[in-house]
């Protein structure tokens, strides 16, 4: 009885000042796979979290009990603003739907944990968040392509607004889409609550880093809200008949630059990453798919400065031999197409794109990429077969 009065009194202020707990950010997806799917979002106080997972269906959601799927780490469900929830064994091209839940941690002491009200997405008014899962066996998709955002979410939101799960399969964020990450909350104001608003809770957003995320304070936390599937920045995955290969092409200037304070450590970086490079490039999943698309922020070409020059050094030589259809950059942000044999050490097509446009890219016996403004007008097209 003692101990209990004792947690009463504990408790008491954490009940008289909490708030109450609100979703803050997200969700939106990440680690999309043929069999997994991680959902992410933040709450304003501390939680624990789930999701509830329903096949695709025009049933209630309140039809059945559905599985849940918890934030967990080595074994205990975490306790924080940032939650994660990673549901595995999914089927390939499949679609499902989900609810997000975080019930608030209001105090822990000893063994015992007080819990207060739960936040949730809303399936009762409002129907329930949806994804499709990836599906190497897909005949046609569509993809988008945005780079050099720094935080301007108005541009972000020109250029994706009509992205639905219905039309476009995944986007790539092709790096520098803020400007230098002090604080973790400006992944949200810069871009992602935009993208979330649009599309990111049902379209899956694939993160590229570039060289502008790799600065400022909070740049060592990026990792944590954009988490590539084999836990780098740099990541292969498999979608209709594509090979996609995310690499990260790091800082741009040499690493001993005033700019870095001493933390810059990419030519090392780069080395691991041409190891990593070399065993993907040489595996049968991606020597067998009919395309092979690399997202890289840096371009290895058009500039004397020291991260173009090693990208290419260390990346071109394997890749040159990788059958590789197309690169996809940013960083310049000026348009640029250097088709296959303009440059001598280029062994195919780079498709460097600007600021203020995006790609919009279809891929079914061909990849049909089409370079838009943010009016939607196309400026540019390419077309290539896997002859190319
Ligand atoms: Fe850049």
């Amino acid at each position: 009885m003692k101990t209990r009065c004792f947690l009463f009194f504990v408790y008491l202020p954490f009940f008289l000042f909490s708030q109450g707990i609100k979703i803050t950010n997200g969700p939106y997806i990440q680690r999309m796979g043929e069999n997994e799917a991680t959902i992410i979002w933040t709450t304003n106080n501390d939680a624990i979290s789930w999701i509830e997972l329903a096949p695709a269906g025009n049933d209630s959601f309140y039809a059945a009990e559905r599985p849940q799927f918890y934030d967990t780490s080595h074994g205990n469900r975490v306790i924080g603003k940032l939650h994660h929830v990673t549901v595995k064994g999914l089927s390939p091209g499949t679609g499902y739907r989900y609810r997000i839940f975080s019930k608030e941690v209001l105090g822990y002491e000893g063994h015992r944990l007080l819990f207060g009200n739960i936040a949730s997405s809303e399936v009762y008014r409002n129907k329930p968040l949806t994804f499709t899962t990836l599906d190497r066996d897909k005949k046609a998709f569509s993809f988008r392509v945005v780079n050099d955002i720094h935080g301007k979410a108005d541009n972000l939101r020109a250029m994706l607004k009509d992205v639905k799960k219905e039309n476009t399969d995944l986007v790539f964020f092709n790096g520098d889409m803020i400007s230098t990450l002090n604080d973790e909350k400006e992944i949200f104001t810069g871009f992602m609550d935009t993208a979330v608003e649009l599309f990111a809770s049902e379209v899956p957003v694939f993160y590229t880093r570039g060289n502008h995320e790799t600065r400022g304070k909070a740049s060592s936390g990026l990792y944590d809200y954009f988490p590539g599937s084999n836990g780098n920045f740099y990541y292969a995955f498999r979608h209709g008949s594509v090979f996609f290969l995310v690499l990260d092409s790091g800082e741009d200037k040499p690493d001993s630059d005033i700019e870095y304070s001493e933390l810059a450590q990419f030519d090392n970086y780069r080395d691991q990453q041409k190891e990593w490079i070399e065993t993907v490039v040489t595996s049968p999943e991606f020597q067998s798919a009919p395309f092979r698309i690399v997202i890289m922020h840096i371009p290895p070409a058009g500039s004397t400065w020291h991260g173009t020059q090693d990208v290419a050094q260390k990346f071109l030589p394997l890749l040159n031999k990788a059958n590789i259809n197309v690169m996809l950059c940013g960083h310049t942000h000026n348009y640029k197409y250097i088709d296959r044999g303009e440059e001598q050490n280029i062994h195919f097509p780079v498709l460097i794109n600007d600021d203020e446009t995006y790609l919009d890219i279809t891929v079914n016996s061909r990849i049909d990429i089409r370079q838009k403004d943010m009016s939607g007008k196309t400026l540019h097209t390419h077309i290539i077969d896997s002859k190319n």
